[in-house]
């Protein structure tokens, strides 16, 4: 096959795009604008690598411009949209771009698939998230269930695959879309809890721990994140949703715990610093649908996550890097309040 991966130089992305072509013949052409969190760098393993590289084309450019997607939609099989703002925090702060990307985007990408479809088939997998279901007090969401964004992150998501579904119902697109957990491993964009706090703790930095931490998600392996994805690309039903669900539902300080007992550091690091507005306490999922098509998620949690501790250690000039430009204005911005009115943990 043919794939459009979009945000295919993001942390999920370019796990699928490293997995997809080492498992598959597949050739891919990534389309990324290269945000503060893409980075070429996360593909380099296939880039670099001239037994595969001919199979990868990247192309730098936005998914919101009809111009960038139309010319790379006319020979592919499949589009999988990856391209997003991710972070909840950053849409706290400043929402438009997630929703320039969440919703307009999106909408630029179905139209050029219904043009492809028109002449040939094209599959279009839309990447959400299980944090439209919203916070989860207790049991675990399935697909049918309804969906109740709470953070302007989670409702650009939640209007992205809406609309990416209405375009299976009005126009018969041939549409999946994957909702997947709290992911962690490699690669991933030192903004999030679990890079953060590893790399913060390196450098003997503060923790900020938002609240009481006993905050829950659950959490599942980029490897089986993107494998997920790939099966639902290849077996999922026209017009469903399949859950991603990790298994393993920990709390924000146990987390912090297994991090700081890797790296032999003092839980004195760790400050609880006012709340995130709005904060899901909870969220949890089911994963009936893809078991049923032939995935589970295989990695321990806390195999992954000592070894996830293990590759940030030693691949310190990869998120120095990443954290240069607009970082420490970010930092400041976002925890330099925070901190200052921090308490013991
Ligand atoms: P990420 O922030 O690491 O990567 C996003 C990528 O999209 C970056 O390479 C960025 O440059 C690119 N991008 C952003 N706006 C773009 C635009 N307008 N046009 C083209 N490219 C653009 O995010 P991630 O963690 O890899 O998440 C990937 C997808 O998976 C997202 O859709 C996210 O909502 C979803 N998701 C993430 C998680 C998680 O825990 N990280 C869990 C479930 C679902
Ligand atoms: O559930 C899937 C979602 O998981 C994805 O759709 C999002 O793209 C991804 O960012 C992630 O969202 P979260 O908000 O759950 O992830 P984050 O890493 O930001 O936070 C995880 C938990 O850790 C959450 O309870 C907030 C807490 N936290 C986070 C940060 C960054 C802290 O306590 N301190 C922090 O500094």
């Amino acid at each position: 096959m043919k794939l459009l991966v979009t945000g295919g130089a993001g942390f999920i992305g370019s796990a699928f795009v490293r997995r997809r072509i080492a498992a598959t013949d597949d050739t891919i052409v990534v389309l990324d604008k290269l945000t503060y969190a893409g980075n070429l760098a996360n593909l380099a393993p296939v880039s670099d690598d001239p037994r595969v590289a001919h199979r990868l084309e990247f192309v730098r450019g936005d998914i919101a411009e009809p111009d960038d997607v139309r010319p790379l939609v006319g020979d592919v099989d499949a589009i999988l949209n990856f391209a997003a703002e991710s972070h909840v925090d950053r849409s706290i702060l400043d929402a438009e771009a997630f929703l320039r990307t969440g919703v307009i985007g999106v909408h630029v990408l179905l139209e050029a698939a219904r043009e492809r479809a028109a002449k040939a088939p094209i599959r279009f997998l839309q990447v959400s998230t299980d944090e439209v279901y919203g916070d989860i007090k207790e049991g675990r969401s399935v697909e049918a269930d309804p969906i109740a964004p709470r953070s302007p992150y989670a409702a650009a998501k939640a209007a992205g695959e809406v609309l990416a579904r209405s375009y299976h119902s009005t126009f018969g697109l041939d549409v999946v879309v994957t909702r997947g957990a709290n992911t962690f491993g490699p690669y991933q964009y030192p903004e999030k809890l679990i890079p953060l706090f590893v790399t913060n703790a390196l450098d003997d930095h503060e923790l900020p721990m938002y609240g009481d931490g006993l905050q829950e998600r659950d959490w599942l392996h980029v490897d089986d994140h993107a494998d997920g994805i790939g099966l639902v690309l290849d077996r999922g039903e026209p017009g469903a949703v399949y859950n991603l669900p990790g298994g393993s539902g920990r709390t924000n300080r146990a987390i912090t715990t297994v991090i700081l007992e890797t790296l032999g550091k003092p839980w004195s690091l760790v400050r609880s610093v006012p709340d995130r507005p709005g904060h899901d306490r909870r969220y949890a999922m089911a994963g009936g649908a893809c078991e049923a098509l032939g995935w589970t998620a295989k990695v321990p949690f806390e195999d992954g996550l000592v070894e996830t501790v293990h590759w940030y250690r030693d691949n310190r000039p990869w998120w120095e890097a990443a954290r240069s430009g607009e970082w420490d204005a970010y930092y400041e911005r976002q925890y330099g309040q925070r901190l200052s009115e921090s308490v013991s943990a």
